[in-house]
């Protein structure tokens, strides 16, 4: 553990909890082929970890967005910065975010998505902070509701730190 973080969500429950939303995935879908969407960078654990817990005939593409500069404010501006290597027409597709804070993002990613005529598009999001939310979002399949605090690890960054650590921390000493 990094000093000045403290665990919000621990390694060993983010493993139980990633089981769960992949059994729940693979049920709904019911052996057809799904095609996962990775939003870089957050999501590149949690995305690494879900797939390994769902049993579907899986295609993974990335997708990178930025929301944020280096600090802890949403700029409120959502850009592409790493598109999709290929079409999704006649794909379902599940967007896998690392966290839903303004919910911004997932609704301009939702969007363009739909845009491009999949046969269908959900969301597993593995944090949701409520509290600060902008756009109204459907998170399809969700870990954890948290408060209102800035998390880092399992992916996460802050200012580019943490997205190492093994658990979702809170930064105590910014
Ligand atoms: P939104 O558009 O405000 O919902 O923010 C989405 C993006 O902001 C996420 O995908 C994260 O990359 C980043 N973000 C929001 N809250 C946090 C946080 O608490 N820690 C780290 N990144 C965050």
């Amino acid at each position: 553990m990094e000093p000045g973080i403290r665990w919000l969500i621990t390694p060993d429950q983010i493993a139980t909890r990633v089981r769960e939303l992949g059994a729940a995935i693979t049920a709904d879908y019911a052996g057809k082929p799904l095609l996962v969407i990775c939003v870089l960078k957050g999501s590149f654990i949690f995305a690494a970890d879900l797939v390994r817990a769902i049993d579907l005939p899986l295609g993974v593409e990335f997708l990178g967005t930025q929301s944020y500069g280096d600090g802890q404010k949403s700029t409120g501006v959502v850009r592409i910065t790493l598109d999709l290597a290929r079409p999704i027409s006649d794909c379902d597709v599940l967007i896998v975010e690392d966290i839903v804070d303004t919910g911004l993002t997932l609704t301009y990613l939702v969007d363009q998505l739909t845009r491009r005529g999949p046969k269908s598009v959900k969301v597993c999001a593995l944090l949701h902070k409520p509290a600060r939310s902008v756009e109204p979002v459907a998170i399809d399949y969700l870990g954890f509701t948290i408060d209102d605090v800035f998390v880092v690890g399992y992916g996460l960054d802050w200012a580019q730190r943490y997205r190492g650590l093994p658990g979702i921390g809170v930064v105590e000493q910014a």
